[in-house]
């Protein structure tokens, strides 16, 4: 197994951003398993399943054929990159992230990707459930405002015709049903390092990231590996 850096967190903290420049940084690779969810929840919308059937969707899950490298997403061999960032697709993720036979699923797909490289992954429940023994087990967290004043920009920037109140409104909804579902809930591992990313420039970020990561490997005595970054 190689090494992994985990970062969890609410949507727009940032992690995304943060995942792929660290992973650039240390020229690991890096795992989007929010992607994972969503792609999930369009083949089981695509394929009209009754989205409340969480072994229906197990079974999906356990089916289709997903790759994911870097930015890119495949469902089958069709380019799906856009299509899962749709607010749709965003709203319905719930279905496949409440549901324990999806999760069990993504869950091999996570650990599988850490086989044979090392990887900076980021999600909900990557430092508590999926890699508990990672490396470094971040959780970015930003104010409500600053997370939905980033997801407003990246819409309005897409072309949607949306409110900020509305982004406000979703995330909140999200958040809470993130934080209080009974299976891989979204909160900070105990033995992991809690980063606030609000008033924070990506680089003050990273530079915070990669100084855990450092000290991390220097306690584990694999400094050697510090010559890549
Ligand atoms: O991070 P992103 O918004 O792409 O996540 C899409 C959906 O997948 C969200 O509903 C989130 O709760 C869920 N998710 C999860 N566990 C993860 C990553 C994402 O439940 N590790």
């Amino acid at each position: 197994m190689g090494l992994v850096v985990t970062i969890d967190g609410p949507a727009g903290a940032g992690k995304s951003t943060a995942a792929r420049e660290l992973a650039s940084r240390l020229g690991w690779s890096v795992l989007d398993t929010g992607a994972m969810y969503r792609v999930v929840t369009l083949a089981a919308l695509e394929a009209g399943l009754d989205m409340t059937d969480s072994e229906a969707l197990g079974a999906l899950a356990g089916s289709i054929q997903v790759r994911l490298d870097g930015n890119l997403v495949w469902l089958g061999d069709r380019d799906v990159c856009k299509l899962i960032r749709e607010p749709e697709i965003t709203r319905a993720s719930r279905y496949a992230a409440n549901a324990p036979e999806v999760r069990k699923v993504l869950l091999g797909w996570q650990r599988k990707a850490s086989e044979n490289q090392n990887l900076v992954t980021e999600g909900r429940d990557q430092g508590t459930i999926v890699f508990p023994d990672a490396l470094v087990k971040f959780y970015l967290d930003a104010t409500d405002l600053e997370r939905a004043e980033r997801r407003y920009r990246e819409l309005i920037q897409k072309g949607h015709e949306i409110h900020l109140e509305q982004v406000l409104e979703d995330q909140q909804e999200r958040d809470a049903r993130d934080s209080a579902r009974e299976i891989a809930p979204m909160r900070p591992s105990d033995d992991g390092v809690r980063i606030e990313s609000t008033g924070k420039s990506l680089e003050e970020v990273l530079n915070e990231m990669l100084g855990h990561i450092r000290k991390s490997l220097l306690e584990r005595g694999l400094s050697e590996t510090f010559h890549t970054f």
